[in-house]
């Protein structure tokens, strides 16, 4: 213990650590001092053996080599770690009376524009899943109308496949991008969605299984509502019943934003919402925050 160097001890390790933190640029510094100081507390809380912590790293290589153009490892990873929706809510605690968000996950992809009232499920699952009709207004949050708003929807069919996982499905299934009319409604046609696995062929699945969790997301419906001078706001609409409401492997269910399917068989709805029959109705009502709210 002679010498010049000072006994090491974890603070004074860390304390090295950060002091070579030296950028100019005041968020980066605090990110990564914050990074830096919770990782060194998990090590000292944890004690991994080192065979542990080499593990912990080939788990996140495998992770990035299973990224590629058009799966993001990293994100699923965030997404079933509850992280991709804690910082979903630390960016949209959302004003009273504002529909909420929820995450966007990995499945957008551009969508044809279509006429409102239009059939967006073009695909297998026509005449074999569930007919749906889903509709609302998009208002502000004072329960004034938005017209012109675009409102981007993409689902999962009934077999839980997205069009650009199924090559049955022609592109652009079960997406549509669609404006609200002067009185701020919007409505399509569509079949009712079924809860799916997330992808489990890869690092994360792995994990899921190691830790006994399940990969299932309850059925829902994606949406992405962008109106000038009010907030963008990506959120879902989750099918009240699935049962995979109270467990979605992504954290990313709220309350707000369950509905509960209701039959129609009244012919006069049916000539009106133009289906074949019987239908589910999926009433949703999005209320936007003004771009500056607080
Ligand atoms: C999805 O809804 O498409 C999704 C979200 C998070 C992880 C995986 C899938
Ligand atoms: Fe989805």
């Amino acid at each position: 213990m002679c010498g010049s160097m000072a006994e090491r001890t974890p603070d004074r390790l860390l304390g090295e650590v950060l002091a070579q933190v030296k950028t100019e640029d005041a968020r980066l510094a605090e990110i990564v001092t914050a990074a830096v100081t919770h990782l060194h507390a998990f090590v000292r809380e944890v004690r991994p053996t080192e065979d542990e912590w080499l593990r912990g790293l080939d788990f996140l290589v495998r992770t990035g080599h299973t990224c590629t153009a058009t799966r993001n490892e990293f994100i699923l990873l965030s997404d079933m770690l509850g992280l991709t929706s804690a910082v979903d809510d630390v960016n949209h605690d959302g004003p009273d009376g504002a529909t909420p968000s929820s995450v966007e996950g990995p499945f957008h992809s551009p969508a044809p524009p279509r006429e409102l009232g239009a059939d967006i499920a073009e695909g297998p699952e026509r005449g074999r899943a569930a007919p749906m009709v889903m509709h609302g207004r998009v208002t502000d949050r004072a329960g004034a109308p938005v017209a012109g708003a675009a409102i981007d929807v993409w689902q999962a069919d009934d077999a839980g496949h997205y069009d650009t996982q199924d090559p049955q499905q022609p592109p652009g299934n079960l997406r549509g991008l669609f404006r609200t009319g002067a009185d701020g409604r919007y409505w399509f046609r569509s079949v009712l969605p079924s809860s799916y696995p997330v992808p489990t062929d890869g690092p994360v699945g792995g994990l899921l299984t190691a830790l006994g969790r399940h990969p299932m997301r309850p059925a829902h419906v994606h949406l992405r509502v962008e109106a000038d001078g009010y907030r963008p706001l990506t959120t879902h609409v989750f099918v009240a019943g699935d049962p995979y409401i109270g467990s979605d492997a992504a954290f990313a269910v709220k309350d707000a934003l369950i509905v509960e399917p209701v039959p129609v068989e009244d012919p006069e709805a049916i000539r009106r919402r133009r289906t074949a029959g019987p239908f589910l109705d999926l009433p949703f009502d999005i209320r936007l925050a003004d771009a500056d709210a607080r």
